[in-house]
Formats: structure tokens, C-alpha cells, sequence
């Protein structure tokens, strides 16, 4: 069932938890695929009922990023979600979801200095605004969010804690293509060239596995090893390479305890990220 009005959701969850149904939510900005559709299955496994969100959100963009041209197709994303057994496609407009004089600002910090939110100024104001406002219109029991976005994962978490929103954070791993690109709405910017020379992105979070697993705890020479593979490629252009304490974000240069490695590379002009978390076990 596709859903446009803020109104007729509130009531149909008003009537679900009436019944005392559970209720998994996963918000998303559409052009979905087989990633959004992991988090849709791990959803409707959990909970009686489940909504996806597709809003792509206007204050999570940046003046030059890709807004207009962000891919949208509602009934290709009705069906992919109704296939995987979602009951609700919420699809509001944007004046649905904003109004005019809105004043109210929702702000993560220390979290949103570093990485993608120290490259894109005001983005994650804008993810947390809107998935406040969402989980505020279904009041899941819990929301499902890919580790491929890790740090939106963090962000989410800590706001979610800070503010006592009642619901549980699942974090979902990264589904890829065949070559180990993660997949992504963004792919689809990419020329078959381009497509091919993405995969250095896996395959350079491969390498710094092969050598964590070896026992390699340096952070500069994991880094190192990483940015010239990814330099071989000659159509990529390194973002960030970091490696960072999974909860606070914080580099790390001794690894001895679970790390992210979350990277950024430009495939062109296209920005692609990906990241590889690596959990250091203590007996
Ligand atoms: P979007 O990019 O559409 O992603 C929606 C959800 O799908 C996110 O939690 C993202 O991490 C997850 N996802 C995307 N690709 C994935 C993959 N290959 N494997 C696993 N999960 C994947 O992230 C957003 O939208 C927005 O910021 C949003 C949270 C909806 C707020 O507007």
C-alpha cells in the first residue's frame, strides 16, 4: 500500500499497535535495490508489520550535490518493497514533510566533524532531521539502517540515545555486486569504465583485511598500502582512507580494540564509500 499523508500513517500504526502489532520501519531515499532490500527482509523476519520510507530529503543535500538529479521511480519501489513483504511504501512530498517556516534544527556533534561530515557541511543536521521526524511519524519498535552508511549508523545511535527515542537501532551488513562493489542508488552515475574501476574500493578494504588478519596494527602502514592500491586506478581520486574507533569515530593509530575503516573515493565525479569493520576478539 503506498501512503502519501503524514495523517493517514499515524493512524493506520494508531490501529496496528491497537491490535498489538510490532512495527519495523526502514527509511530510505528510493532508486532501491537489493541493499535496501536485505534491510526490508531482516524487517519483516523481526516485526508484524512493516513500512519503508522513500523520501528523497531535500535538507540532507548540499547546494552542488545531486538532489534534482537523485534518481526517483515510486512504482518500481512499491513493487520491490511489496516483493519482499513491506505492507507500507511511505512516499510524502516534500511540503508534506517540511513546512515553510520550520525553525527547529537537530545537530550530532563531534560524531559529524570527521569523515563524510567534515567533506559534506550540513548533511547529517539533515539525516538527523529527517529520521527524528520519521520515527516520530511510525514510532517503530525498530528501525533498520546499512552498515554500508557506518557513520549515519553512529550518528543515529547517539541521537537516538541522547534524546530517549524509544526504539532499536539495527544495523544491517553491506550487500555487494559480484566484483565487491557495495551496491548503491549511486552506481547507476557510473559509465561502464567507471563501473569497472569501482571496485578498487573493495578491493582495497580486501587488502587492509588480509593484512589486519595477519597481524598488522598499524594504522598509518594499513592506510598506506591502502591509498597506493587505490592510486593504481587511475579514473579513482582518494576522498578519505581512515581508520577510526567504531563508536566515537576516533583515529586510531595502535589498532587493539574493533575498528572502521570507512573510505570516500571519487570514481570520476562520482563519490562512492564503503568500509570494512574489523572486531578484535579478547578471551
Ligand atoms: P539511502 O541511501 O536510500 O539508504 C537507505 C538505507 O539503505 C540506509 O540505511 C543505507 O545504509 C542502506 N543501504 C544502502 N545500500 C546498502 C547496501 N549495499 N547494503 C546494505 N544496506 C544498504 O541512507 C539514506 O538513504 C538516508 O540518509 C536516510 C537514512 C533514508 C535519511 O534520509
Amino acid at each position: 500500500m503506498l501512503i502519501k499523508e503524514i495523517k493517514e500513517l499515524k493512524n493506520l500504526v494508531k490501529s496496528w499497535k491497537k491490535e498489538g502489532f510490532s512495527i519495523g520501519f526502514v527509511p530510505t531515499m528510493g532508486a532501491l535495490h537489493e541493499g535496501h532490500q536485505s534491510l526490508i527482509k531482516k524487517a519483516v523476519e523481526e516485526n508484524d508489520k512493516v513500512i519503508v520510507s522513500v523520501f528523497v530529503n531535500p535538507t540532507q543535500f548540499g547546494p552542488n550535490e545531486d538532489y534534482d538529479s537523485y534518481p526517483r521511480d515510486i512504482k518500481k519501489d512499491l513493487e520491490l518493497c511489496m516483493m519482499v513483504g513491506a505492507n507500507v511504501v511511505f512516499n510524502p512530498e516534500p511540503n508534506e514533510m517540511y513546512f515553510n517556516n520550520r525553525s527547529t534544527s537537530i545537530s550530532v556533534s563531534k560524531l559529524t566533524s570527521v569523515l563524510c561530515g567534515a567533506k559534506r557541511p550540513g548533511h547529517f543536521d539533515g539525516v538527523c532531521l529527517v529520521v527524528s521526524k520519521l520515527l516520530n511519524i511510525v514510532t517503530p519498535d525498530k528501525a533498520y539502517f546499512g552498515q554500508k552508511d557506518a557513520q549515519q549508523v553512529a550518528v543515529i545511535k547517539r541521537m537516538v540515545r541522547d534524546l530517549n527515542i524509544d526504539v532499536d537501532i539495527i544495523a544491517c551488513p553491506i550487500i555487494r555486486e559480484e566484483d565487491g562493489l557495495a551496491k548503491s542508488s549511486r552506481n547507476t552515475y557510473l559509465s561502464v569504465e567507471e563501473r569497472k574501476a569501482a571496485s578498487v574500493l573493495s578491493r582495497s578494504l580486501n587488502i587492509a583485511k588480509n593484512l589486519l588478519n595477519k597481524g598488522e596494527r598499524s594504522a598509518s602502514k594499513i592506510k598506506e598500502i591502502m591509498m597506493e592500491e587505490i592510486n593504481k586506478e587511475p579514473l579513482a581520486k582518494i576522498d578519505y582512507v581512515e581508520i577510526v574507533d567504531n563508536e566515537s569515530l576516533e583515529n586510531v593509530e595502535i589498532i587493539e580494540k574493533n575498528i572502521l575503516i570507512p573510505i570516500a573515493v571519487y570514481i570520476g565525479k562520482t563519490r562512492l564509500i564503503d568500509n570494512f569493520i574489523f572486531e578484535i576478539y579478547t578471551y
